[in-house]
């Protein structure tokens, strides 16, 4: 582990965030070429790789745009809920720090931060990101918007840091964005799990989730018009053609997310549009595409509430209250550590 004095040091007026760093950019080359040979290079089955490694710099650029898209509901939906309810958030919870997973931009978490400081209590914030350039950039932001609040970043990978999550103070830990739909049913519940176990009594998670919805609009949502999200997928290409000097070529790829209803999830897809050799030079490999052939790179589950609420039992995380938004797509679950 690495720690910095940070953004602001020997800088003046740039007030001083402190960065602790668990991905360090070795680390992730080789969790990325392992994750290669596991998951493209095995014949015969389903080609897939982690949604992390759609946010490199550019990647997280892209998602911000995605955001601001008239078809991408779920940021909009959740900032109505926090707009309305961030006081009884902040009040509920009884925090002092507040930490965030898979933070991004943070640009929902100022209402959190406004409400926490209303109470008086809000001490510390603490994003955490794998991707560390824009959580750099981010955590500044935030440091300079709110003078006097500790900031504290950490560039870490939520299925293998938490239990190395800052402690101190009483937490509520937010986890917004529907993010926790990334993760399938397993990963899930070794998710709650193991936040669960670093958590004490009293401290609480805030997580979104995006609902079950018309087949409609979920296809709309993650296949813009605009192509945003098809630029957003093809991008895990040229990561993989920087980190492993492979030879992708994007748009020989098409972007397609269909809902996959027996599984409940939106299933992000980079297609082969002809037969296809690619070559993983790091990995002294290559990989074949047939014409037509999938590579999975996220999914994104949607959600009925009581199965959120079963879900969080389960790991010790009793629900105390839930809100949606008027239409009913969104929803946000605070449950606190039995
Ligand atoms: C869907 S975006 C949500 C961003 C923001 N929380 C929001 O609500 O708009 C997912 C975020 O999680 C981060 N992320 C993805 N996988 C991660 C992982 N395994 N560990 C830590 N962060 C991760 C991405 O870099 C990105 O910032």
């Amino acid at each position: 582990m690495r720690h910095e004095g940070g953004l602001g040091a020997g800088r003046e007026r740039e007030p001083s965030v402190k960065v602790e760093v668990h991905v360090r950019p070795g680390d992730a080359q080789r969790a990325l070429r392992a994750e290669v040979l596991a998951g493209l290079c095995v014949n015969g089955r389903l080609k897939e790789l982690s949604p992390k490694w759609l946010y490199d710099e550019r990647g997280s650029q892209l998602f911000d745009e995605i955001t601001r898209l008239s078809e991408y509901y779920p940021t909009r939906r959740e900032r109505e809920i926090l707009e309305a309810h961030a006081r009884d958030i902040a009040r509920a919870s009884g925090a002092d720090t507040l930490l965030e997973l898979g933070s991004g931009s943070s640009e929902k978490t100022r209402l959190l931060l406004d409400a926490m400081r209303s109470t008086g209590r809000l001490r510390r914030f603490v994003p955490f990101d794998v991707s560390e350039a824009f959580l750099r950039q981010a955590a500044g932001a935030v440091a300079r918007e709110y003078p006097g609040l500790l900031v504290h970043a950490v560039v870490g990978d939520f299925e293998r840091h938490l239990g190395q999550l800052p402690r101190g103070g009483r937490r509520l830990v937010a986890f917004l964005g529907g993010t926790i739909g990334n993760l399938k049913p397993a990963e899930r519940a070794r998710f709650y799990a193991e936040l669960s176990a670093g958590l004490r009594q009293g401290d609480g998670l805030l997580l979104g989730t995006d609902l079950l919805k018309c087949r409609q609009r979920l296809f709309a949502a993650y296949n813009d018009g605009a192509g945003v999200t098809a630029e957003f997928n093809r991008n895990v290409l040229k990561v993989l053609n920087r980190e492993l000097g492979a030879d992708f070529e994007p748009e020989a790829f098409e972007h397609l997310a269909p809902f996959d209803e027996e599984n409940g999830w939106v299933e992000m897809r980079l297609i082969s549009t002809r037969p296809q050799a690619v070559r993983l030079p790091a990995l002294e490999r290559h990989v074949n595409f047939a014409e037509g052939e999938v590579l999975r790179t996220e999914v994104s589950c949607k959600f009925r509430p009581e199965q959120v609420e079963a879900e969080l039992a389960e790991a010790g995380l009793r629900l105390t209250e839930r809100w949606t938004d008027a239409a009913g797509d969104f929803a946000l679950s605070l449950a606190l550590k039995r």
